[in-house]
């Protein structure tokens, strides 16, 4: 439902959104998610996900705080009214002898998809697909999740916060880059209607290869939609690929989740990768959280750029083109 931080935004309504890691719900607990300024439940029936309103139609009480029973139905924790995988109400214990149930009485459902380890959902009717990551799909691919990153910003500030390299060296300092070596050489840029690409991008990391020598390394970032991202590392078949997908809770509340893939270093765990993407989101987030105007400007006259801004620029253009108004100003 529309609300004054949630406008309505056909794009983002008609788009898909990663609401959770698919293996954190349970089989017998329901999960509460917000999206678009909607408050979901998401739950398994029968191992399929279902994300339905997170309101009982009773007392309006939050169905996440129910189980899910025996025969893959959702239960209300107030009066334990059940409803099943298409929402419709099938049990009222204070009236066990009703057995057919008013539309009123029903939930409201949501296309749901689990892809690249992601429950994916749609509040309306997606007019593409989940975007593309075929670095994750590569039969060689080592692969892992990290998130959700709850973030006090605009999911478009969130976008652009990845693909700017040139705050590297002093907000991730020793991490990423180094101050001694700021400079971003010019890079190839491309927009089309799959999004924009900027290839060639060369920059010096401090230790690139966790072997302590550093190098100018090649990178190439691409923004499929309004609010997902893809970053490769290395031209040949070696590849270190990160997708980035934000979730627009509210205009100015967002979740970060990243899916990681790499076909090299299998010596180096997940879990000590998905401690270095938690440091370096950990020293995104003050600053993200302290841009203001918190919506991103698509005036371009607004804020000062940089040359090697170039792909921010484009990214506030099609935003404009688009028409997305959810999360911008
Ligand atoms: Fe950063």
């Amino acid at each position: 439902m529309p609300t004054e931080n949630s406008p309505y935004d056909p794009i983002l309504y008609d788009d898909w959104h990663v609401v959770a890691i698919a293996d954190h719900i349970k089989p017998d607990r329901p999960l509460q998610v917000k999206l678009l300024g909607e408050t979901l439940s998401l739950w398994r029936s029968h191992g399929k996900i279902i994300a339905c309103q997170d309101r009982c139609p009773h007392r309006g009480v939050a169905l996440s705080l129910g189980e899910i029973d025996e025969k893959g139905e959702i239960v209300c924790p107030y009066h334990a009214m059940s409803f099943n995988k298409v929402g419709q109400c099938t049990r009222i214990p204070a009236d066990s002898k009703v057995t057919s149930f008013p539309k009123n009485a029903n939930l409201q459902t949501y296309k749901t998809q689990i892809k690249y380890g992601f429950v994916w959902v749609s509040l309306g009717e997606p007019v593409q697909e989940v975007p593309l990551f075929p670095e994750w799909l590569q039969e060689d691919a080592i692969t892992f999740e990290c998130g959700p990153y709850f973030i006090n910003a605009s999911a478009p500030r969130i976008i652009e916060n990845f693909v700017d390299i040139a705050h590297f060296p002093f907000t991730h300092r020793g991490l990423l880059g180094d101050p001694a070596h700021p400079e971003v050489s010019d890079y190839s840029l491309s927009v089309s209607d799959e999004g924009i690409s900027a290839s060639d991008i060369h920059f010096y990391q401090p230790n690139p290869e966790g072997t302590g020598e550093a190098k100018s390394v090649s990178y190439l970032y691409k923004i499929v939609r309004p609010l997902s991202a893809c970053f490769r590392k290395g031209e040949a078949e070696q590849f270190f690929s990160i997708f980035l997908a934000v979730t627009p809770m509210e205009e100015t509340k967002s979740v970060a989740w990243l899916g990681v893939s790499r076909n090299y270093s299998s010596e180096v765990s997940n879990d000590e990768l998905r401690t270095f993407q938690d440091d370096v989101m950990a020293q995104d987030v003050p600053m993200v959280e302290s841009q203001r105007p918190q919506k991103l400007p698509l005036n371009l006259q607004q804020e000062f750029h940089f040359p090697c801004d170039k792909m921010s620029i484009a990214y506030r253009k099609w935003l404009n083109q688009l028409g997305l108004q959810f999360g911008t100003c």
